[in-house]
């Protein structure tokens, strides 16, 4: 039995960015002894597949230009049901703690009174670059990583500071960009990144429907354009995405791996 799941508290988990498989052990276990699982749009299918027949599962999606219900209810449903002393996994897409309004769900638990933990999960941006088979980081190249979100409140201008964003010893990982792609290449060139710094676009990483496309800053609003899925997508920019796979890395074909006789 384990004692850090007791009746009446709050485990916020990362659930990964989609694939199940991704899951830490730690999420597959607090997702299986939950009674309530309130969960974002991007949970993979598989992972609510963990909850325990019984659980009642909760949808509490908000994906940009379809928000279901906002922050404050999400907040006081969490609360109100870890009151009513169930164990409650509050799930959400990638890693609870960047760009997942984790902070918010925290202080209201505190703030009512409820324990309130966190499991963390693997974030979009790592599951984008094992599936583009590039590091974030690059020795002597790429020495810092960046997290930014491109999502603005509707009407409003990205706010941002594009000098120090474009940094070309640093790779950017861009949450919530597709939209603004076009914004996001513009801006960087005009504050000094070189137009031909390599791109990619990663849609629903580690999933089976997962798109890439791969191409450079100054073409990256041609490329976006191209972008017809309606998936999350990541941006990632900089001079380790286009490092390549080296030869050894690389899958042989079967015909090579298998010895002759
Ligand atoms: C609200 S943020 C949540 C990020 C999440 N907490 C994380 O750590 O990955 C949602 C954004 O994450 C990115 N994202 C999440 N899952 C993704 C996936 N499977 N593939 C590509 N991007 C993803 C997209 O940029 C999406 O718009």
């Amino acid at each position: 039995m384990h004692e850090d799941f007791p009746n009446g508290s709050v485990w916020l988990v990362g659930a990964g960015p989609g694939d199940p498989e991704l899951l830490t052990r730690k999420a597959a276990r607090l997702i299986g002894m939950a009674d309530v699982v309130l969960y974002d749009a991007l949970v993979g299918e598989g992972v609510l597949d963990l909850a325990r027949v019984g659980a009642q599962l909760v949808y509490v999606g908000k994906r940009s230009g379809r928000h279901s219900r906002d922050q404050g209810s999400i907040d006081q449903l969490i609360v109100e049901a870890a009151l009513t002393g169930a164990r409650v996994v509050r799930l959400k897409g990638g890693d609870p703690s960047i760009f997942g309004r984790s902070a918010e769900e925290m202080t209201a638990c505190r703030a009512a009174g409820v324990r309130v933990q966190v499991c963390p999960g693997i974030t979009a941006a790592s599951a984008a670059a094992a599936s583009l088979g590039v590091s974030l980081t690059l020795r002597g190249m790429a020495r810092r990583l960046t997290f930014v979100t491109a999502h603005a409140r509707a009407g409003e201008a990205l706010a941002m500071d594009w000098a120090a964003l474009a940094d070309p010893g640093a790779t950017l990982a861009v949450y919530m960009g597709k939209a603004a792609a076009p914004e996001v290449a513009t801006q960087l060139i005009g504050a000094g990144m070189a137009p031909d710094t390599p791109v990619a676009v990663i849609e629903n990483a580690s999933l089976p429907n997962e798109t890439t496309v791969t191409t450079r800053l100054d073409l990256l609003p041609l490329a976006a354009k191209g972008l017809r899925g309606d998936g999350p997508a990541l941006l990632l920019i900089g001079q380790a995405v286009g490092q390549d796979v080296p030869a050894t890395a690389q899958a042989q074909p079967i015909a090579t791996a298998v010895p002759a006789r």
